[in-house]
Formats: structure tokens, sequence, C-alpha cells
């Protein structure tokens, strides 16, 4: 299959288009055969790399297109929550937000704590093609924070990073291990950010909204501990430390101190810690604003946003924490913590952030695709001859308001349903192949 996209306004900083710049790419097969200036391939020239009858060109005009898009955090709850998400719902949900690669989570039931449970999500995700589904492991056994998870053989196995999110590793002690033993095999562990001794009960973040709405509080304290005593174990084991879901402006100073020491720490930022903050918690009680870390002040949101700009937050990842609606249709401290986010994120980031020209494209293309890959040690995608075909296409101008009906995904637990926003994916390509067409999932 030959593929010739027309009059793309291209940006990859990494490939020479740190501004959006028209280009004509040529695909053939799994990777881009040519990048030209508008006009400089001929259908017939196009013919010659493949069979004539095969040929498909389709005029990008408008459409902003760039490498593709990577989600490093991800709960597709497979195996064993299937009625929240499976690998299935959970990569086309990604085709529709615009990724084309994600990593799951390991929080499912059973945990992904071993060689074989990895092996499941990789053979399951290979068998169904389209969206690449790279998967972590545990940190932990059973992500009890008591011993560790077979590291190794799950690296063997194909994991990438390793993980106990949803949970903090409570003991200093086994963090410690953990750092030695995960330095030793050179894999990047990601931290879950959070002491139990001061979380607690908590619900929300502890300061006014809580007392306002009589909730237990989740302090910011019982965030920033923990990423304290990690960058210390990192410093002290020479592991690789990324932070998830920094959510508070304390917990990135200590990470733009540990980065200024030269320390190889780095971290991530969701969509809903920078736009939303804990004021958006109301009397009226939505669940869907529950989320682990909780939503904190608007200073904080401010100061996650400076950072990003700064570069000292390193990736835009979603978090998709899908949950059912009898879960999230119960009382706010029963509910489960999460939100879904991979069909909102880059839409978020547009309307936020790109029409607003707060950020530029080449710097979306760093945060939500060139340094998740650098981070988790996976071949690098770029617009450029000989890379692999892996490409998001976007209507910048699209303009459409969040309909749960049209979820992709299995569940509905969104807090940006009715939200009216700018840009979206209307084409996603994998390896060549589309997983996205016209805005309808392949
Ligand atoms: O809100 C969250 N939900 N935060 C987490 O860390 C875990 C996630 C989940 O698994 O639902
Ligand atoms: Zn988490």
């Amino acid at each position: 299959m030959t593929l010739l996209l027309r009059n793309a306004l291209c940006v990859d900083p990494s490939a020479g288009l740190a501004e959006p710049t028209l280009r004509d790419l040529l695909i053939e097969g799994l990777v881009i055969k040519r990048i030209e200036e508008p006009g400089l391939i001929e259908v017939d020239h196009a013919a010659t790399f493949g069979d004539e009858n095969d040929i498909e060109v389709i005029d990008l005009a408008g459409k902003t297109l760039l490498p593709g898009l990577f989600d490093m955090h991800v709960h597709l709850r497979d195996p064993g929550q299937e009625y929240k998400e499976d690998i299935y719902s959970g990569r086309r949900a990604a085709a529709k937000g615009g990724f084309t690669a994600i990593l799951a989570m390991p929080n499912t039931n059973p945990v992904i704590d071993n060689g074989a449970q990895v092996s499941y999500v990789l053979d399951k995700a290979a068998k169904l093609g389209g969206t690449r589904v790279y998967t972590s492991g545990a940190l932990t056994a059973g992500q009890k924070g008591e011993s560790l998870s077979e590291m190794a053989s799950m690296k063997k196995a194909g994991a990438v990073a390793f993980t106990d999110d949803g949970k903090g590793v409570q003991d200093s002690g086994i963090m410690r291990l953990i750092m030695e033993y995960a330095a030793s095999i050179e894999a990047p562990i990601l931290t879950h950010s959070q002491v139990n001794d001061l979380v607690l009960e908590g619900q929300v973040n502890e300061g006014v909204v809580s007392t306002r709405l009589g909730m237990a509080g989740w302090p910011a304290a019982g965030e920033e501990i923990m990423i304290a005593r990690d960058i210390m174990l990192a410093e002290l084991t020479g592991a690789a430390l990324h932070i998830q879901h920094v959510s508070t402006a304390g917990g990135l100073q200590l990470i733009k101190a540990a980065k200024a020491k030269g320390l190889p720490v780095t971290c991530e930022v969701t969509p809903h810690h920078l736009f939303l903050d804990e004021e958006a918690i109301d009397i009226r009680y939505d669940t869907n604003l529950k989320v682990n870390p909780p939503l904190r002040t608007k200073a904080d949101c401010d100061a996650l946003l400076q950072g990003l700009l700064d570069g000292d937050i390193d990736c835009l990842v979603t978090d998709h924490a899908p949950h059912a609606d009898h879960e999230k249709s119960l009382e706010f401290e029963l509910a489960p913590f999460g939100m879904t986010g991979l069909e909102t994120a880059l839409s978020l980031m547009i309307t936020r952030l790109i029409a607003t020209e707060t950020i530029s494209w080449a710097q979306l293309v760093e945060v939500m695709g060139h340094t998740p890959r650098r981070i988790l040690g996976i071949m690098p995608v770029s617009l450029a001859v000989g890379s692999q075909a892996d490409l998001t296409i976007i209507d910048p101008q699209h303009e459409w308001q969040v309909n749960a009906d049209k979820f992709a995904s299995r569940s509905k637990n969104s807090p940006f349903i009715n939200w009216q926003l700018t840009g979206k994916a209307t084409d996603v390509l994998v390896g060549g192949a589309f997983t996205l067409k016209d805005g309808e999932i392949v």
C-alpha cells in the first residue's frame, strides 16, 4: 500500500520542522519513503514505489501532521476489570484521541507483576493490532509494597518500565531495594507519590474546599514527602526516576532542584491537574472530579503550567482511569478515584494552550511524543525518511462538544463531558495503516 499525503502542515523539531511547514509525505508499507515540499512528489512517481493500482492520495490542506503521539499513563483494566475497559476498547479510545501508542499500567486484577502477565497483555494487543500497546509491570509483588516483583523476567517478556501506580511504596527500605535492582537492569521506574499515613481517607485536596464540603483532606505534603524521599533514593542508587502525575507546586520545586543537581529525574502532568482546580468540586459532588492525586489549588495549576512551559515538566499524560457508571454513581467518599482522558487530552491541549499561543506545536510534540518514548527507551518516531509511519493528523480548527455517547472508551467518567473544544485528531496512522480515518476508528 502506498499513500501520498499532500499539503500537511508538518511539525517535528527532531526532523528540522520546528515551525509548522507544508510538506507532502509518501508512505510505502510501514515507513515514510519521502518527505518533500508540496508538489514535488508526482503521483506517477509515487506509483513507481508500489503497485500502481494501490495508491491513495489524500489532500491534508488545513491539517496539522505530527509524529504519532504517545500516552505513557493509561489504565487498560485488562485483565480482570474488562467491564471498565479492555485492551480492545482502550486502544480504540487511544486512536480516537490521536495517540499511536500507549503504556498500560499494571494495577489490574491480577496485578501485572510477572513475565506471564506481561506476555498476556502484549500478546493480546499484538493480535488486535492498531494502537501500539506497551506495558509496565509492578514494582512490588501484587502491588502490596512488601517484596520485589519479578522485574527481570517482566523486562525479558517486554515490559518497558515499572510502577506501583495507584499506590505509593510506603517502605523506604523496599523502595531502595527496588531502585538498586531497577538500576542494575537499567529499567525506568515510575512512581505514584502518596504517603498513606498522611493521606488516610483523603478525598479531595486538604484546604478550603475539603473544609467547605466537610470531606477528608488529601494534603500536598502527602505527595511531596514521597517525591523528596524518592529523589534522595534515586541519588543514592543511581536509578532513573520518573515521577507520575505531579500535582503540587511544592512537588515541582523538588523535581526542579533534583534536575538542577543533574539527577536522572523526570516527571509528567495530566490535563486535569493543569486545567481543573479544587474549586471545580462543589455541592454537586461530581465524582468524575475525584482523582488521585486530587485536583489542587489554582496556584498549583499555574505553577504546573509554568513548569510545562519552562521544560521542567517532561511529559503530558492522561492517567486515563476508566470506571463504570455504577461505581462513579456512588457517594463521593465511596466512588473510586480516576477519570478518563484519552479522548479529550489532545483537544484540551489545543484549546487551552495551542489556540491561545501559550505553547507551540513543537512543544506539544516533545511532551506528548518524543519525551515519553525517550524516557521509556522506545524507538523514536519522526517525520523523516525511513521512520516508521506513526502519524497523528489534526484539524486544529474543528469545533466540537464532548459527548459521552461518542466515547470509544467503555467508560464515561469524564468531567469534560459537554465542554466545547477546538481541534481534534481526524486521522491516525500506525505503521502506515490507518487506525483513525476521517474521524472514524478503523
Ligand atoms: O485517579 C487515579 N486513578 N489515580 C491513580 O493513580 C490510579 C487510577 C486508577 O487506577 O483508577
Ligand atoms: Zn497514579
